[in-house]
């Protein structure tokens, strides 16, 4: 029996990118795969480094610098954020990045007259799982810059989730492995790290309409709201349920995606927004929830329809499959 079947083997990212685009013109084609490709190098080099990271003197802990969402950050979060700004440099595809480690956006000059599309990244989601060797994911989203050059404030990106074309993650696993869409369709490609290629694992995933897991940090519970209290009390009442967080969201989401159940994370006392990051994390997972057949909310209203109030705006976030989410979204209405 051989290893691989030879299909498979010959399905790469970059070729099914390039059959993707029935909905595109041929130069919005082009610029969307090359930035297709981009974005698996820089994949590459993350999974790279965080393979060794252990292994290096100087990759792993804190810098000691606070982020503009007031967290801790660390050194694995400042690597692979310059990766994704220097894998787009002289490229000419796209002109601004903007993560959740940046105050503001960068531009890259020499970029804007031609690429007029933006970049939105996680670049480690989950950074508290990097220095014990856990996973940890990239989130990505490509939208369309329809501003003026260089606005600082980047005011076109205060838009909902439908304006974006194109979004994914990156799960570094025991394997890395990207999931992405173009709007048409799930797909999972797995990083064969002898090829330095994205290999076809399973096209259109869709997600089963309801599934066993809930996934919500419940050290959390007196922070919440009663309804999200009795949600919970519920599931821990009834059979068929059970609870797994990682505490990286690309980990957790990737489970729910494939095997069906709902990823919450409500608002908190402290936080009535909740902690997740609409523009970086919420919109471009709940773009491929649908896409997948799943549904997410904020527990009142379709996440894709929330316009960001400014670039790191937070929403809370209840993902995953068509029945709990809105089985959650009953008890918030009926309290
Ligand atoms: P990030 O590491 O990008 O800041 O994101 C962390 C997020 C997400 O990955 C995870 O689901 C959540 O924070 C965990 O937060 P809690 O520790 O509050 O549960
Ligand atoms: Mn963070
Ligand atoms: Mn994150
Ligand atoms: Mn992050």
């Amino acid at each position: 029996i051989p290893e691989y079947s030879l299909d498979r083997d010959c399905t790469t990212l970059s070729r099914h990118v390039l059959q993707q685009f029935s909905t595109f013109t041929a130069a919005e084609a082009q610029d969307i795969s090359a930035i297709m490709n981009r974005i698996a190098l820089a994949a590459k080099l993350i999974s790279r480094r965080l393979s060794r990271a252990g292994l290096m003197a100087g990759a792993l802990g804190f810098t000691g610098e606070t982020n503009v969402q007031g967290e801790s950050v660390k050194k694995m979060d400042v690597y692979a954020n310059e990766v994704f700004i220097s894998v787009f440099k002289q490229s000419g595809l796209v002109c601004r990045l903007a993560s959740e480690e940046m105050e503001q956006p960068y531009y890259i000059p020499e970029n804007c007259p031609i690429g007029r599309y933006t970049l939105l990244y996680d670049p480690i989601d989950g950074s508290s799982n990097v220095d014990i060797n856990l996973n940890v994911g990239s989130i990505f989203a490509i939208r369309q810059q329809e501003g003026d050059d260089f606005d600082p404030q980047a005011k076109d990106l205060l838009q909902h989730g439908d304006k974006q074309i194109a979004a994914g993650y990156i799960l570094y696993g025991p394997s890395t492995i990207l999931v992405y869409s173009l709007g048409k369709g799930v797909h999972s490609f797995i990083l064969d790290p002898s090829l330095g290629e994205f290999i076809l694992a399973e096209e259109n995933i869709t997600i089963p309409q309801h599934g066993p897991v809930y996934s919500v940090n419940e050290g959390n519970y007196w922070q919440w709201e009663e309804s999200i209290r009795e949600y919970i009390r519920y599931v821990h009442r009834h059979d068929g349920y059970t609870a797994r967080y990682s505490g990286a969201l690309v980990g957790d989401f990737h489970r729910i995606l494939m095997q069906g159940g709902v990823f919450l994370y409500p608002g908190t006392n402290k936080n009535p927004e909740g902690k997740l990051r609409l523009l970086y994390e919420s919109a471009p997972l709940a773009f491929l929830m649908e896409k997948a057949n799943g549904k997410a909310s904020t527990g009142t209203e379709r996440l894709l329809d929330i316009v960001p109030k400014k670039l790191h705006a937070r929403t809370p976030l209840f993902i995953g499959s068509k029945e709990d989410v809105e089985l959650v979204e009953s008890f918030i209405a009926d309290w």
